[in-house]
């Protein structure tokens, strides 16, 4: 018998369905897990939070969770713990009016959920990329926040967050609690120090701040899905003088001394809380580290970025085609052939990489990774032949996702959908170095389409 064709209804449905599918595809998979470790707290007999939006928010889990080792997600759970009883409950309180600005505010819904917020007059101003404030904007719809909430879509490593937060209202003469809460290392190390500068000089006296830094340790290591997109840390005893030079006072403790009896990750992450420093004259001539001027850079719609991206990707597929053979032949001289080649690639992929909103919607691709072979021989040495097969061709897919994006002139939320993102999911979990050929010659056909 003929398969019947699909009504109309289901069509539509079917066709609503995708589209979810994507948007949910192209949150950070950070954020999602961040809700997925709130909303599998409220499993536990004794939940140190209760997010009853966090189920729906993370989306579906399960296909990731089973290809991952994602652990119990202690760690964000005793962070959130800690702020809110710690900080943010006694600050609603004893606060007649202030604001409360979540940077990188992910899928956290304090403003639905966050009981304290009721007592007097409160604004939480929530900024992340658009990608994320539209998704949970959809889903949130029908729920009424606890307070006046303000949403921002932004990239913090740009410096016209400022002006626009203000737009929306923000005020520089009322208290506020900035909350950093697993941010800073997925950012570049300057953009963080000139967010906490401009925070500073946008706030009030008897502001307060909260961020978590992980050791460098942390930082140099790929040990599950979060942290391998760590980019940098400090050590315990740095920490004062890294924010003091970008005018806050801080004081900071490992997460483990606030653990409530979890796995926080064994000293590797450090709780910092502090207040604006009384004076801020030496904000512009204190050197927290060298910061370079901004250089320009092109967004990926630029047509120069696209004509420089299709060249790479011209040049970079060859050198794919090499590698790969190399590496089918000896994976040893092929690992050598990769370091080589990534080596060389590193300042065009960092060009291109520059021009996206939100690079890691686009299969999880790392920056750190692209821009630190180094570090990434002593971790390959480290590990079993397959490993360092399913790490070489992870990491050459990921360069010809970028290149395409690049090419073709996409966003990352933009890539899903896309031949080669067809392509990719075929070929997800396939770690033999014969994939990355796949991946090339869709690549090489797209590129070369009007
Ligand atoms: C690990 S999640 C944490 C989210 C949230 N604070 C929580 O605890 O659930 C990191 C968030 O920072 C956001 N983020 C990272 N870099 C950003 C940038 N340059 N501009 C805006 N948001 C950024 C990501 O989109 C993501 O939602």
């Amino acid at each position: 018998m003929p398969a019947k064709e699909p009504t109309k209804k289901k069509r539509k449905r079917s066709k609503k369905k995708t589209e979810a599918i994507k948007e949910t595809d192209a949150v950070p998979f950070t954020a999602r897990l961040m809700a997925y470790y709130r909303a599998q707290e409220r499993n536990n007999q004794s939940p140190l939070i209760d997010d009853p939006f966090a189920e729906q928010l993370a989306g579906d889990m399960t296909e990731y969770v089973s290809k991952h080792s994602v652990g119990r997600g202690d760690y964000p759970v005793v962070r959130s713990y800690y702020i809110e009883t710690r900080f943010l409950a006694p600050w609603c309180k004893s606060q007649a009016e202030s604001q409360i600005v979540l940077l990188g505010a992910g899928l956290d819904t304090r403003a639905y959920r966050f009981k304290p917020l009721e007592e007097n007059e409160h604004t939480i101003f929530e900024i992340d990329l658009r990608v994320v404030n539209k998704y949970k904007e959809r889903l949130l719809k029908d729920e009424t926040p606890r307070c006046r909430l303000v949403r921002l879509s932004a990239d913090l490593s740009k410096r016209r967050w400022v002006s626009e937060l203000k737009k929306k209202g923000f005020s520089k003469d009322v208290p506020t609690f900035w909350v950093l809460e697993g941010l800073v290392y997925y950012m570049e190390q300057e953009d963080v120090i000139t967010l906490l500068k401009e925070a500073a000089k946008m706030s009030p006296l008897g502001s307060l701040i909260f961020a978590d830094v992980c050791v460098p340790g942390l930082a140099d290591a790929m040990y599950g899905p979060l942290m391998m997109h760590f980019k940098w840390g400090l050590q315990e005893d740095e920490i004062p003088d890294f924010f003091a030079a970008s005018g806050w006072n801080v004081a900071c403790s490992f997460a483990d001394d606030h653990d409530q009896g979890r796995d926080v990750g064994q000293r590797g992450l450090i709780f910092v809380q502090g207040a604006r420093k009384e004076s801020l004259a030496d904000l512009t001539t204190t050197k927290a580290k060298k910061i370079q001027p901004e250089e320009s850079t092109l967004s990926i719609t630029d047509p120069e970025l696209q004509t420089f991206s299709l060249q790479t990707a011209q040049e970079v597929i060859p050198q794919i085609e090499h590698v790969v053979n190399t590496f089918k032949n000896n994976p040893k001289e092929g690992l050598t052939a990769y370091l080589d080649f990534v080596e060389e690639v590193k300042p065009s992929m960092m060009k291109i990489i520059k021009g996206f909103q939100d690079v890691t919607s686009i299969g999880r691709i790392s920056p750190r990774l692209l821009r630190d072979p180094l570090s990434m021989d002593l971790l390959t040495l480290r590990r079993a032949p397959d490993e360092v097969e399913a790490h070489v061709s992870g990491f050459l897919k990921a360069i010809l996702m970028l290149v395409y994006c690049g090419a073709k002139g996409l966003e990352g939320s933009q890539f899903s959908g896309t031949p080669v993102h067809k392509e990719a999911l075929k070929q997800e979990g396939v770690t033999d170095i014969s994939s990355v050929s796949i991946i090339a010659r869709t690549v090489k056909e797209e590129i070369t389409k009007e």
